[in-house]
Parts: C-alpha cells; sequence; structure tokens
C-alpha cells in the first residue's frame, strides 16, 4: 500500500511544479495591487507564494516509526490543516531512510509556525543542483577498456544506480543480452513508458519535477550509466574518430536511473534527495551522483545526507568533486563517507598537427578530419597583421579587409572556434590555426570545424607567430593523423576539476582520487553524425565519477565484505603518482599537480583489488568527527537520524577519523593521531613504514613494524608531526606515508598546511 503511494507521488508532484513557476511570477504583480480581496483570492495569494521546502526532524525519544504509516502521519502532523483550493497536496516528498522529514510545499509563514513544534529541526527552500558537465560534444577520446579487469568479475550481481537526467532504454549499452537476472534482493521499479526494462536496465523511475517520464532529455544519464556499467558495443565512434568497442567499467553490473533532471540540466535536492532514498530502499550497492552544488555543512547537503543512511547499509556513494577548478577550494560533494572524484585526461588525442616552413611540427586537435587535404605548404598568415585586435581574433566581419584568400590563418583565443572558422572560410581562407589565450595554456579540444583547422595551445601559438615573423614568406600545412593512442602526459588534472582544499571540513583530504573524465566516448541518446552510432565524447567530473563508480562495483563483486570505507581505502591507498611517461601527474598547465588537485592520485583498478591492508571505518565512527566539527547535537542527528549528545559521544579532531589520508594546518604544537589498518593481503606479513616527510614536517611513526599473522587483523599506529623550522615561508607541504610489505604499498597523502 505503502509504496504505491509513494510510487505516485513523482507524478503528482511533477504536475505541481510544473505549475508553479508561472503562477509565481504573475501572482508577485496582482498580489500587491488585492492586499484585501476574497477569501479564494487570499488562498490564490497564500498559494502563489508556495515554496517547496525540506523540512528535517528528530524523531522523539524512544519512537523509532517502524511501521511507515506511522512515520507518514506524524510528518502530515507538521503540515497546516488547510487545504489548497486546488487540492494540490502540500507533501511532496516523504522521506523514509535517507533523513528524518519531508519536503511540502509552504509559505514562509507557515514554515514559522511550523518551528514550534516539537521535533521540528531546520526547514529550507529546495535548492537547485546543478549536473557536472562540461557540456562540450567538441571533446573527443577513447572507448573504455577494461584493461586489467578480471574477466570472472565484470561486477556481476552488483546492481549501481544512478541519480541523473534519465536513461536511453533502447541504447545497445543498454541491453540484456548475456545478462544474468538482478539478485533477489531487487525491489527496484521499471517505470518506463511503452519499452521494458531488461537485465542491464533493471530499474527507471522519475523524480524529476521538469518532466513526466524517465527518457534522458539532457543526454546525461545516458552516458554516465554506460561509462559505469554499459555493455560492450562495437564500433563505437564519435564522427568517426576513437573507433573501437564501448564498454562500461562494470559491464555485467545490474543499472538503475533515477531521475532528477529533465531538460533543465538540474534537480531540485528534495528530489535528489527523494531518489536516493527510493535508491537505498529499492537495494542498490553503488550509488553513482554527477551533481552536486559546492560546498554547505553536513548537514545542510542533502547529497551527505542520504549518503551517510547509504553507507549505512553498505552502499558505496561515489560523486563527481565538481567543475569549478582550477579554483583552490571549489569541491562538492566533500563529506568523508563519500568517494569525491575529480577528472583527469586519458591518453587519447584526435591530432590535427601543424608543419611549419622551417619543418617545425606543432601538435594541435580537430575533430574534423578531412582525408584529402594536401601535406604541401601553403602560405600562412597572421588574421592581426594589420594591427586590429578584433581581426586577430577573427571575430565575424573581422577579415575583410585582411588578405587571407588561398592561406592558412593563424587566429587567436581559442574558444568559438566554429564561428571563427566560418568567418576564414567567408573570406576565402583554405585553413584555419586556432591558438589558445595564455590563461588557456595547454587546454586544446578537438572541435567540429567548417575547413580544415587545428587547436594549438598558447606555447604552441607564440611558437607560430615567430616563425612568422621570422620569414617574409611563412607556409604551412596541417597534417591530420586522426585518433593517436599512447600520450605519455595522461593522465592530467583536467582544468575544469574542481580542487581542494575541503571547505566543508578542512581537516580531511579531498578530492579523494582522479579518474578519467576528459573526452570520454559514451552512450548517447541520439546520433550527433546522422549515423546510426550513438555515442559521444563529452568532458566532466561527471564523466570520471560514473568511471570510479563502476570500479567500485568490480571491488564490490571481488570482496563482498568490504564496507563502503574499506573499497575506498582500497582505491586511494593503490593509486597511481605517476603519467604514463612515469613523470609526477602533472595539470593542464604541465605543472606538477598537488594532492589537493588529485587527492590519492589517479585511480589503479587492478592494484586497488589488492592493497594489502585498509583503513576501515564504521558509520557510528563518522559522529564523534561530526561532533569535533563544531556541530550542535540536533545537526548532527540530522545526519545520522538518532539522538546524538556530543558530550557522550566525545569529539575528536577531524584529522583522528580512521581516514586513508591526512590533511592538517600545523603551527608550533607537534599533533599525534591514530590510524587502525586491517590486513587484507596475506595472512602473515610484516609492515615497516616509509615516510616522505613533508617539506618542513618532522614525521615520526610508531611501533616502526607491523606484523600480521591472520587475515582481518588490525594493528592501530601512530603519526606526530612537527615543524621542524626548514619550510621556508611555504604556506603549504605535501608527503607520503607508506606502509611497505612484501609485495605491497600502502599509500597515504599528507598535505599540511603552516600556520
Ligand atoms: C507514453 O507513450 C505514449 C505513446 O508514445 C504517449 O502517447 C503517452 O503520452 C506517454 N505517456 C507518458 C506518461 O509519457
Ligand atoms: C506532464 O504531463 C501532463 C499531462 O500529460 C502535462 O500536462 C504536463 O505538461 C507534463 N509536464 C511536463 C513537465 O512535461
Ligand atoms: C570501426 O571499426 C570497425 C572494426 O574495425 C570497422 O568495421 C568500422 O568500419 C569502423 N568504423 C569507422 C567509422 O571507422
Ligand atoms: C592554491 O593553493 C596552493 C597551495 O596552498 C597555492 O600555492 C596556490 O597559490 C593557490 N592558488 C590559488 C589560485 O589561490
Ligand atoms: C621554426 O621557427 C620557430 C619559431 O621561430 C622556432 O621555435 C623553431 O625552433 C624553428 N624550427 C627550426 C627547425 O628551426
Ligand atoms: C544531420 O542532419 C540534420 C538534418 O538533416 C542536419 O541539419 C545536420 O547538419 C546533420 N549533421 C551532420 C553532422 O551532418
Ligand atoms: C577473479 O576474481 C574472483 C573474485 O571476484 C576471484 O575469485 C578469482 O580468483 C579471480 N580470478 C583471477 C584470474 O584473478
Ligand atoms: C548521554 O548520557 C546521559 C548520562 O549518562 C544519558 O542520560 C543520555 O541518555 C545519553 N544520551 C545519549 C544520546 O546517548
Ligand atoms: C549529555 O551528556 C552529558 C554528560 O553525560 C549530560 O550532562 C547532559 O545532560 C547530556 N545532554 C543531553 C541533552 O542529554
Ligand atoms: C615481525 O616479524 C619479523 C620477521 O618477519 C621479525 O623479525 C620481528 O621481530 C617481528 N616483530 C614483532 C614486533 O613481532
Amino acid at each position: 500500500m505503502e509504496n504505491k503511494r509513494c510510487k505516485m507521488l513523482p507524478t503528482i508532484l511533477l504536475v505541481i511544479l510544473h505549475i508553479l513557476p508561472s503562477m509565481f511570477s504573475s501572482s508577485q504583480a496582482t498580489t500587491k495591487s488585492a492586499i484585501h480581496s476574497s477569501n479564494s483570492d487570499a488562498i490564490e495569494k497564500e498559494e502563489s507564494n508556495l515554496e517547496t521546502y525540506i523540512v528535517l526532524l528528530q524523531k522523539p525519544e524512544g519512537n523509532d516509526f517502524s511501521k511507515s504509516k506511522d512515520l507518514y502521519s506524524w510528518y502530515q502532523s507538521f503540515l497546516p490543516e488547510n487545504a489548497f483550493s486546488s487540492n494540490q497536496p502540500r507533501l511532496i516528498h516523504s522521506y523514509r531512510h535517507v533523513a528524518t522529514g519531508f519536503a511540502a510545499k509552504l509559505t514562509a509563514g507557515e514554515v514559522k509556525a511550523m518551528a514550534a513544534k516539537k521535533g521540528f529541526v531546520s526547514a529550507r527552500p529546495r535548492r537547485l543542483v546543478p549536473l557536472h558537465t562540461t557540456h562540450s560534444p567538441s571533446f573527443l577520446g577513447l572507448q573504455q577498456n577494461i584493461g586489467l579487469w578480471n574477466s570472472s568479475n565484470y561486477g556481476k550481481g552488483v546492481i549501481v544506480g544512478l541519480i541523473d537526467s534519465g536513461i536511453t532504454p533502447d541504447h545497445p549499452s543498454f541491453s540484456g543480452k548475456g545478462m544474468p537476472p538482478p539478485p533477489a534482493k531487487w525491489k527496484g521499479k521499471c517505470e518506463l513508458n511503452g519499452t521494458s526494462c531488461n537485465n542491464k536496465l533493471i530499474g527507471a523511475r522519475n523524480f524529476a519535477t521538469d518532466s513526466n517520464n524517465t527518457l534522458d532529455e539532457y543526454q546525461h544519464g545516458t552516458h554516465t550509466a554506460g561509462t559505469a556499467a554499459g555493455s560492450p558495443v562495437q564500433g563505437a565512434n564519435y564522427f568517426g574518430q576513437a573507433n573501437g568497442t564501448a564498454i562500461g567499467m562494470a559491464p555485467l553490473a545490474h543499472l538503475a536511473m533515477y531521475k532528477v533532471s529533465g531538460r533543465a540540466g538540474n534537480a531540485g535536492d528534495s528530489e535528489i534527495l527523494a531518489a536516493m532514498d527510493a535508491a537505498v530502499e529499492d537495494g542498490v550497492d553503488v550509488l553513482s551522483l554527477s551533481l552536486g552544488i559546492g560546498s554547505h555543512p553536513f548537514y545542510d547537503d542533502v547529497i551527505a545526507l542520504g549518503a551517510y543512511a547509504a553507507i549505512q547499509k553498505g552502499i558505496f556513494v561515489s560523486c563527481s568533486a565538481g567543475n569549478s577548478g582550477p579554483d583552490n577550494s571549489s569541491l562538492s560533494n566533500e563529506a568523508p563517507w563519500i568517494l569525491t572524484v575529480g577528472a583527469s585526461t586519458i591518453d587519447r588525442a584526435i591530432r590535427a598537427t601543424v608543419l611549419l616552413g622551417n619543418n617545425t611540427e606543432l601538435n594541435g586537435e580537430s575533430l574534423y578530419q578531412p582525408e584529402d587535404f594536401p601535406s604541401t605548404l601553403l602560405p600562412l598568415v597572421y588574421a592581426g597583421a594589420n594591427g586590429n585586435p578584433s581581426s586577430a581574433y577573427c571575430g565575424t566581419g573581422s577579415l575583410a579587409n585582411v588578405d587571407v584568400k588561398g592561406r592558412i590563418v593563424l587566429c587567436e583565443g581559442g574558444y568559438g572556434a566554429l564561428e571563427k572558422g566560418q568567418e576564414v572560410k567567408r573570406n576565402g581562407g583554405i585553413a584555419m590555426i586556432l591558438m589558445n589565450e595564455e590563461s588557456d595554456g595547454f587546454v586544446t579540444t578537438a572541435d567540429l570545424q567548417v575547413l580544415p583547422a587545428s587547436h594549438v595551445s598558447y606555447m604552441a601559438g607564440l611558437a607560430i607567430k615567430a616563425y612568422i615573423e621570422s620569414t617574409s614568406s611563412p607556409m604551412a600545412t596541417i597534417l591530420f593523423k586522426g585518433t593517436v593512442t599512447g600520450l605519455p602526459e595522461a593522465p592530467q588534472v583536467a582544468e575544469f576539476s574542481s580542487r581542494g582544499p575541503s571547505f566543508a571540513s578542512p581537516g580531511i583530504l579531498k578530492p579523494d582520487i582522479i579518474g578519467p573524465g576528459v573526452r570520454i566516448l559514451a552512450a548517447w541518446p541520439v546520433s550527433e553524425d546522422n549515423t546510426t552510432n550513438k555515442f559521444a565524447m563529452i568532458s566532466g567530473t561527471s564523466m570520471s565519477c560514473p568511471h570510479l563508480s563502476g570500479i567500485a562495483a568490480l571491488l564490490k563483486n571481488a570482496h563482498p565484505d568490504w564496507s563502503p570505507a574499506a573499497i575506498k581505502s582500497a582505491i586511494m591507498t593503490t593509486a597511481n603518482l605517476v603519467d604514463h611517461g612515469g613523470n609526477p601527474i602533472s595539470d593542464e598547465q604541465f605543472v606538477t599537480a598537488t594532492i589537493f588537485d588529485i587527492g590519492a592520485g589517479h585511480v589503479n583498478p587492478s592494484r586497488a583489488n589488492d592493497p594489502g591492508l585498509i583503513y576501515d571505518i564504521q558509520p557510528d565512527d563518522y559522529i564523534p568527527y561530526l561532533c569535533g566539527l563544531g556541530y550542535s547535537d540536533k545537526q548532527v542527528g540530522l545526519i545520522v537520524q538518532h539522538g546524538v549528545n556530543c558530550s557522550n559521544d566525545s569529539s575528536i579532531p577531524e584529522a583522528q577519523l580512521n581516514y586513508p589520508s591526512f590533511s592538517i594546518r600545523l603551527g608550533s604544537t607537534p599533533q599525534t593521531y591514530t590510524r587502525t589498518v586491517t590486513n587484507v593481503g596475506q595472512p602473515n606479513s610484516a609492515y615497516t613504514p616509509q615516510v616522505f616527510a613533508p617539506e618542513g614536517v618532522n614525521v615520526k611513526v610508531t611501533p616502526d613494524k607491523i606484523n600480521f599473522s591472520g587475515m582481518n587483523q588490525k594493528a592501530t599506529y601512530s603519526v606526530t608531526f612537527s615543524k621542524n623550522g626548514y619550510n621556508y615561508g611555504a604556506p603549504f607541504a605535501q608527503g607520503y606515508l607508506n606502509w611497505v610489505a612484501d609485495g605491497y604499498i600502502v599509500r597515504i597523502p599528507i598535505a599540511v598546511i603552516f600556520e
């Protein structure tokens, strides 16, 4: 019965919220002129001021409302009694698992009245949360390649739930062919219209307020779902490039889509919480959220609330770090029970190399790869040679008086490639070289072009300019090399990938990890190139998050007994710090990345499968940590959903949480913390610490040896950090602490900000 009602809610809600915006805007004008009007006008006026509020409560001592009917009536008791003239229901979502509370349509006045009731803790209007894509179909990349994955695993039996923009059920990436049926515990639903679910796509539900169905209208959920657990599809490509087999990280895992966004590309957080509530109830094993809203205290962040309830049930939660880089402290989804995933490049490019008359080659990119472009040299001209800045940027109409006819034209500014190309072509130019501005450095994109073109870095652009000035008859051509792989500088941190330190909890190092998020080829609702091929390449931490969700599904299959924190520890302590060329991972400017950019490093799935030791955390361990953040008993209670007395439960500094990293602020007083490791490697093993101390910091570890004589044995060690006076005024330093045994290096990063 209860389920039926809940199932109906989304549909009801959609109708309400679809009407709300127009009512709201028209009413603002009318209510002012009609304050003392008829009763029905007054109600209408009231209704026009309604907003969707998230109301969070504290259950009365000794009543856990085990019957959901009782919980529902208790929630109802907070709502105003007067009904709307339109018969709209007030209650939109009643949360059962992820939060104690509900979402309802209320006026500010009603919320004020409600605040006096026993059990009320907080209420605020819902927020809109954007999805985390840099929506750029111009990015090109590679098909997912499962590489070192264990072929008897593939995520079999694991259910990955995505909170996203819907799904394209008939896409070959979501074919049920060769898929085993879902595990018996699965309770999810399939609200597809006209299509049925299959053994790959086992659930689809809609929570979006700007949509009536579960289809993907924003082209985001299809891509993320395909990346996490898409079935293999041969001959997948994007405009012919990166042709190969597209395959998700966990190709035998099941998928469940919880749609929270329609065409708008953003979602109400009241709906995100409802979707997480449903996913937890349905029985997903991994939750993947490629969306976020910047930093908020965890008790006021629905994704943190939902994720806490999820990890209590053993569900792993992977979230995008955000696309607000490269600014510092630009992260979303910072809670320590979430895996926060930044984005990095993969080792492919769609190459268009500029060959200069003096025989120098400079690599650039283009999605348009004409096969018949001559490799003979052509005259080369700088668009800004006339001294006119507008011409230099090849703005529309700016090349009318520049002699570009029959030439290759160098334009400034890496953006607006299509319009610039049109201007060059209109004026008779044969080809275009687009150079970045200084701030964009080395970040180039493979764009669709109307003429042969190459997008080159700022540095390459400077060299081309210098060459043009060095000779009276500059010549060049573009060599179209198509898809190339094996770039040694990959993985490189994406410019847009959000950076630490964490704002909500600076004592926890974030992001946790980076993974592929640039030019990712995956399923797409439509064909962009008018073929039967429905794949696209896009970039964002939205793309890196589902990679890690799929990898978590593989680890869940291999280690069903590992907690979410254990899986996360395995991923973090085994990550790579060097690129494919063997150099330290760099950022988009080819500057060595810091651990505030990459966290523990770049994910290495096969090493994560056998980490040796894990840093485990039980859900209750977060309570003293949350108390230590200075949250009130009630605020902590909102997260853990039971009464908390911080003085009983004591509190710990953030750095004392058993997290597989350190992020500390260090003054003149030494600081000591402990960590507990669990042996999941060889039963008999002896570990010794190996310290790469941050510059200016002494790191003392005791004991200096840990011996294990069995599996799942635990050992506790302590670390003392103290300043040694050699930090030379640097604001920040980083290092690592490894525990090393035969066949294992268990590494955690250390970030120190000096006070
Ligand atoms: C379901 O599909 C049918 C046929 O395509 C369409 O007429 C109907 O409006 C759809 N219903 C919903 C709720 O999307
Ligand atoms: C949902 O469906 C109803 C009834 O078919 C329609 O009136 C409404 O406009 C639809 N809403 C959206 C967001 O598509
Ligand atoms: C992709 O590769 C397959 C197999 O090698 C080939 O049959 C197909 O023609 C290729 N498609 C494109 C667009 O290059
Ligand atoms: C970000 O933080 C790092 C390390 O503290 C510092 O070197 C850098 O200047 C900061 N960047 C910005 C843009 O604030
Ligand atoms: C070609 O000219 C550019 C710009 O002056 C210069 O950087 C490059 O070294 C030259 N190449 C050769 C082979 O001389
Ligand atoms: C695909 O077809 C549409 C409609 O015919 C056309 O407008 C569009 O330019 C085509 N796109 C490509 C990439 O060819
Ligand atoms: C593959 O993983 C399973 C556990 O998921 C393990 O039992 C098996 O030994 C592994 N096989 C290989 C070849 O590594
Ligand atoms: C805290 O401790 C007091 C006294 O020992 C006890 O009465 C109370 O129930 C405890 N509160 C919680 C939330 O554990
Ligand atoms: C919390 O615990 C302390 C010490 O046990 C006690 O003095 C205090 O009354 C408790 N507070 C609440 C609200 O239960
Ligand atoms: C640990 O084991 C090593 C041999 O593997 C041995 O030399 C050492 O004494 C042991 N240490 C402790 C504390 O048991």
